[in-house]
């Protein structure tokens, strides 16, 4: 087997390879002077086991771009099977049509991944786990629970839990992780009655003197978040986490993160820190490369998967 990457996330690249205990390919991606995409894959992979690590995150388009190219490059060397890994989906919040004449683009992107050449995917907690339907190749979906149950256990014992999910969408997700703490669930529920006037922040479930940590897929503003943790506070929670696997962040997020009453943000490596993220008070970052590796390796060896998740 062979692992190589694009330039969205070198670090957990690199990690994923320590883990595996092989070099890291050599792949050189790099742009020509006007910014298109040019691919070298310099050492033999006839016949190999390809797994690509490329997270599609900011710049989404230029990293997905990147992704195709290199599989294009892998199974135009004769590769003998490629297996895309995105530590990150980007457009799977593009999951269905919001409204008429609108596009389902990650739908578009599964299309484009599997005519690009790859023959799996693998990826960790998609937005909504049917888009896992819109490739028509075995995807796997990995889950960052485990990392993250670990880092609550050894940070929250002894504390009064509670999960909270931020919003109504996120309950089933949040659920998963409430039962392995055997941890009472709260739910934000948002509405705006009518239009026109501002949201409305009710909890679902008694936070009163409870740790609450927040659970969610994505952190992109980050207005879900501290508008949930305000809410939460206000109804007598005694402090409020947050765990989320995707960080991100963009625009002003780490500022409104560091500046609200969040106690603190984990959030994995599947989208490299900027040095925003990496000086914040309080933001932590959890790395998810011996997960990844440990999957990646067992695809190669045609192991199970899901028996990690057990
Ligand atoms: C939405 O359904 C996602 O699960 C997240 O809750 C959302 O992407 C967070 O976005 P933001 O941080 O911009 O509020």
């Amino acid at each position: 087997m062979k692992l190589v990457a694009g330039n969205s996330n070198r670090a957990l690249a690199e990690a994923i390879a320590a883990y595996l205990n092989i070099p890291l390919g050599k792949c050189l991606v790099r742009r020509f002077a006007d910014m298109e995409v040019f691919v070298e894959v310099q050492e033999n992979v006839r016949g190999e086991d390809l797994f690509v690590v490329q997270s599609t995150s900011f710049p989404a388009n230029d990293h997905l771009m990147e992704l195709l190219i290199i599989i294009d490059a892998l199974r135009r060397s004769s590769a003998q099977r490629i297996t895309a890994v995105l530590p990150y989906f980007g457009y799977a919040r593009q999951d269905r049509k919001p409204g008429p004449r609108t596009p389902i683009s990650a739908k578009l992107v599964a299309n484009l991944i599997t005519r690009a050449g790859a023959d799996r995917v693998m990826t960790l907690d998609l937005h909504a786990g049917q888009i896992q339907g819109f490739f028509d190749i075995p995807t796997d979906n990995l889950f960052a629970a485990p990392v993250m149950v670990r880092d609550i256990e050894e940070r929250f014992n002894g504390n009064k839990l509670m999960v909270v999910s931020p919003d109504v969408g996120g309950v089933v997700r949040a659920r998963g992780l409430a039962k392995r703490f055997d941890a009472p669930l709260a739910i934000v529920d948002k509405r705006r009655e009518r239009a026109g006037e501002s949201e409305v922040m009710n909890i679902i479930g008694d936070v009163e003197g409870h740790s609450c940590i927040l659970v969610d897929d994505i952190v992109d503003s980050g207005g879900t978040l501290c508008n949930a943790a305000e809410a939460l506070l206000a109804q007598g929670a005694t402090d409020v986490s947050a765990y989320i696997t995707h960080g991100v962040l963009s625009g002003g997020a780490v500022a409104r993160i560091t500046s609200s009453r969040l106690k603190e943000l984990v959030v994995t490596d599947s989208i490299q820190a900027t040095e925003a993220v990496r000086v914040s008070a309080n933001i932590r970052v959890l790395s998810i490369a011996p997960l990844i590796g440990e999957a990646v390796g067992r695809t190669a060896r045609e192991e199970s998967v899901s028996s990690l998740f057990h």
